[in-house]
């Protein structure tokens, strides 16, 4: 393995360099394409692998998924699926520190089309002490399950913490090293921010819900130990009058909840959260956003509330992304672009995550807000007052890698390239944070894109990766 990882790494950086060299001599504005050759497509893990067991035992909980459960990471919300019967929904819950415990829930079930689904628990275990072990256990009276997560540090400016980004998941194989490289990154990564498309259920016929329940087993190796932080694809929305199904997100709404009352947020499809030193936005492309609109009255006031004294970093989640290359999903991000990119700007976002295009890319800092249907000027210029923009939609998926780019590669494309991976993100301090994407075909260890950013609040300096 060890021999591998190396080959593959001295593979990677003749490849880095020859797309370098390449960018140098065809598209002389442009970043990095790389010319990375990955292996074909994998396809859909079959309904018998390994990753779908169901847990054995008499109504055994399965599919138990964590994320956080309010505006400070002091509370948690446990949910999970059993099928026999609804059974307890009781979480038992202790640290070393702390007597054993019992949080109450509430179970609900749902049908879509000729799919009826199980009983779907959520639990919302509160008063949480911060930067604590929880032991935590489900199931019980039938069969009883136990896991464990840490809850974050209070917040602060300088609380170091350390993402994993994921994106447009799917279960296919690739998926599956996606999740595996994301376990084995020596980064270790603390929490998931997931930019949308989880399951995928809707690609297969009548939106076979089945699919929800399998993702949901998939996924449970990693997301009953930390949180994952939800944002809605375009795979999620459901909407399939043909079945007579017509109430967007009812799938995921009843399956993953998120704490959005607590931001003051009336829809669970856009909300934020502080975890250690970071604020984080989570919009939804699929709600509207247009001007007077909740998602829109809700933003405004939202990124007036975000105080960099406590949280330094702001960093915004969306699915669809707003700068994009590739001749996939191409101008679907605009009109949210139009509405909010003057904002980002004004309140300077650090970074913001998108999926949705099934590949990997990295901007500049620039921005593209002075357009006024008459001068002319809209062409992204140079920017440290804006964010770095990242799609990493590059999760997996079912369907296919985008691999058809625009060219040439415009100026505020720093790096592209179409392979599966995942990548972390990882605060120092209040003025660092070091990024790396990671590629499955590489060593667990190896960044094929990193870059450090530095703070726009605290440490605004150039930070472009670009050679000019
Ligand atoms: C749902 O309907 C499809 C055909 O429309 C059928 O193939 C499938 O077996 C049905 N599933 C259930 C759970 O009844
Ligand atoms: C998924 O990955 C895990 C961990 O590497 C492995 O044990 C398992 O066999 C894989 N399953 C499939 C279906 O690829
Ligand atoms: C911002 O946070 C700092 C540090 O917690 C605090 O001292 C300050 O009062 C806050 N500012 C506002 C306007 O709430
Ligand atoms: C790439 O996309 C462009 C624009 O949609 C299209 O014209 C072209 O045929 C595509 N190329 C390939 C190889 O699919
Ligand atoms: C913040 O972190 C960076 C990177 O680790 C380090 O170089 C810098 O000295 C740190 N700043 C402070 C004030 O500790
Ligand atoms: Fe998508």
């Amino acid at each position: 393995m060890a021999k591998m990882g190396t080959s593959s790494r001295e593979a990677a950086a003749i490849v880095v360099m020859l797309g370098f060299v390449l960018s140098l001599a065809v598209v002389c504005n442009g970043g990095k394409t790389s010319s990375f050759v990955r292996k074909e497509k994998s396809g859909v893990m079959p309904l018998d692998s390994d990753v779908f067991k169901v847990p054995p035992g008499y109504n055994a909980p399965q599919q138990v998924h964590i994320t956080q459960g309010d505006q400070l990471g002091k509370a948690v919300i446990v949910s999970w699926v059993t099928v026999e019967e609804p059974g307890s929904n009781t979480v038992l819950y202790w640290s070393a520190y702390s007597k054993k415990q019992k949080s109450e829930g509430k179970v609900t079930t749902y049908k879509f089309y000729n799919y009826t689904s199980g009983y779907i628990h959520h639990t919302t275990i509160r008063n949480l002490k911060f930067n604590t072990k929880y032991y935590y256990v489900v199931g019980i009276g039938h069969t009883e399950r136990q896991f464990w997560f840490i809850t974050p540090p209070e917040v602060g400016p300088d609380v170091p913490y350390t993402f994993g980004l994921i994106g447009d998941l799917g279960q296919s194989f690739d998926s599956n090293k996606t999740l595996t490289h994301y376990e084995l990154n020596p980064q270790k990564g603390q929490a998931v921010l997931f930019v949308g498309d989880l399951c995928y259920a809707d690609t297969h016929p009548n939106h076979d819900n089945v699919w929800w329940d399998t993702w949901g087993r998939f996924t449970e190796r990693s997301v009953a130990y930390q949180p994952w932080i939800w944002t809605v694809g375009n795979h999620e929305i459901d909407f399939a009058p043909e079945l007579g199904e017509t109430k967007p997100f009812k799938p995921y709404t009843h399956r993953y909840h998120v704490p959005y009352k607590a931001s003051g947020s009336t829809a669970p499809f856009w909300y934020s959260i502080k975890r250690a030193s970071a604020y984080i936005i989570v919009l939804s492309s699929y709600s509207a956003y247009g001007k007077y609109t909740p998602q829109y009255f809700w933003l405004e006031q939202e990124l007036r509330k975000v105080n960099r004294s406590e949280t330094p970093w702001l960093i915004v989640l969306m699915h669809a992304p707003w700068y994009n290359s590739y001749n996939f999903h191409y101008l679907e991000g605009e009109t949210m672009r139009v509405m909010y990119e003057p904002w980002f700007v004004k309140y300077k976002v650090d970074v913001v995550f998108a999926g949705h295009v099934h590949a990997y890319e990295r901007s500049e800092r620039m921005s593209n807000v002075a357009y006024n249907i008459v001068n002319g000027i809209c062409i992204p210029v140079k920017d440290q007052s804006a964010p770095v923009y990242i799609t990493i939609g590059d999760g997996g998926n079912t369907e296919v890698l985008a691999t058809n780019m625009t060219e040439p590669q415009p100026a505020y494309s720093a790096y592209r390239e179409a392979s599966f991976g995942h990548a972390t993100f990882d605060i120092k301090n209040r003025t660092h944070a070091y990024y790396g994407w990671h590629r499955n075909q590489d060593g667990y260890a190896v960044t094929a894109d990193s870059m450090w950013f530095f703070n726009r609040y605290y440490h605004p300096v150039d930070d472009s990766t670009s050679a000019q």
